[in-house]
């Protein structure tokens, strides 16, 4: 499968007018669906890696879980061997999804509309039918579930539609970080999730900052994120990283019980937030002792589903544990105290962007042609080499000064 087999037929390319500074970016990128759908061909089933799951969530032989890039339904499922495989979630006979849960396990596939069944890695083994029902020609083994390009870094399944490079050169300088979220490897034991629909661009999730950690979320004043001096790094391929230190407040009166933001997992406050968030979209955050991997969809121009996935380490004791599960149910998602006004406020872009002109940002900038590279903790300016490399996967080009 080629990312031309998953385009839109007879699509125009889209253009847009991209300001000269390259803090400007126009307004419109959020909004317009031809644009999206030049997205979803350009980005989403073209040369990236696409995070869709980690390994843990599918511990046992038989496991599955369904996810999709753009349109495009998944199944990633552990097969009798113990093996993980992304499959197209697609009947080869016509088409029908063949899974609709978001978990399960299963003996074998088994397609509801005509009953071919497929095994756990994706030969097609069952074909009711009588003798003369197919022609001669038709073969049982011509029909296995199909396959995008699939790779693993600690258990993070990684799936492209296109030529991407290899995941090593993909993630080069980001793995060790990657570890770091999940505390050492991927060693991981599947807590739950939290699931939300925001009503936003896929770009407006992925364009949040540092800079409104301290300012929207009280819970992050409670924190001292805006005393941090915690570090961003970004890189030429749109990904990019922060470290912050948080401390913790003498007295806690915002809360009954202050046990709720100790950090015992490191003990490390200099490191207590650390996050990698890939190109285009997906991420993985831990702050404090809540190990949270973000998998997320561009589900349509104004529909972005993200699921929170919160993760224990297999090796972590009970009371370890616990204390993940308490941080990760109250801090983080749709409903936790430091991020459920993001909901709010992406929705609030998206409906903001309907008017002229450019979004503008300024926290970091040193001069507005000049992407930096270095920031601090509370600089927006890291999401600028983002946009960078959006322009140039979907050929926008700056005006000239
Ligand atoms: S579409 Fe699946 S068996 Fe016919
Ligand atoms: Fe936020």
């Amino acid at each position: 499968m080629s990312s031309s087999e998953l385009a839109t037929p007879s699509m125009m390319a889209a253009t847009t007018d991209w300001p000269a500074p390259v803090s400007h970016i126009p307004k419109d990128v959020f909004l317009r669906p031809e644009i999206f759908e030049q997205e979803l061909k350009t980005i989403f089933y073209g040369d990236e890696w696409m995070v869709v799951g980690h390994s843990a969530e599918i511990p046992n032989k038989g496991d599955f879980k369904t996810f999709a890039v753009g349109h495009v339904p998944l199944i990633i499922n552990r097969d009798q061997n113990g093996a993980v495989h992304v499959f197209f979630n697609s009947c080869t006979h016509r088409a029908t999804q063949l899974e609709t849960a978001s978990l399960g396990n299963r003996k074998s596939f088994e397609c509801p509309y005509h009953r071919w069944s497929f095994s756990l890695t994706g030969e097609l083994i069952g074909t009711p039918n009588k003798p003369g029902d197919y022609p001669e020609y038709f073969e049982r083994a011509n029909f296995p579930l199909k396959s995008p390009k699939m790779a693993m870094v600690h258990g993070l399944i990684f799936v492209s539609f296109g030529n991407p490079p290899p995941i090593e050169e993909y993630l080069h300088g980001w793995i060790d970080q990657i570890a770091e979220v999940m505390g050492g490897d991927g060693n991981l034991r599947l807590l739950g999730y939290q699931k939300v629909v925001f009503k936003a661009n896929w770009k407006t999730f992925t364009d949040n900052d540092s800079y409104h950690a301290p300012l929207l979320h009280t819970a992050f004043r409670m924190l001292n994120w805006q005393g941090g001096r915690g570090v961003q790094m970004t890189d030429k391929r749109g990904h990019r990283g922060y470290v912050s230190e948080l401390s913790l407040p003498k007295s806690v009166t915002m809360l009954k019980d202050p046990s709720l933001i100790e950090h015992r997992s490191t003990g490390d406050l200099s490191r207590a937030s650390v996050n990698v968030r890939f190109f285009p979209l997906s991420g993985l955050t831990r702050h404090l002792d809540s190990i949270n991997l973000r998998f997320a969809n561009a589900t349509a121009v104004d529909s972005t589903e993200v699921h929170y996935a919160y993760f224990a380490r297999l090796d972590d004791s009970e009371e370890l544990v616990r204390q993940r599960i308490r941080q990760s149910s109250n801090l983080l998602g749709p409903c936790g105290m430091v991020s459920m006004e993001d909901a709010a406020v992406f929705h609030r872009v998206h409906i903001g962007s309907n008017t002229p002109g450019a979004a503008v940002f300024l926290k970091g900038m040193k001069d507005e042609y000049t992407l930096n590279d270095t920031y601090t903790q509370n600089d927006e300016t890291s999401n600028l080499p983002v946009w960078d490399r959006y322009c140039e996967v979907m050929g926008f080009h700056r005006k000239a000064r």
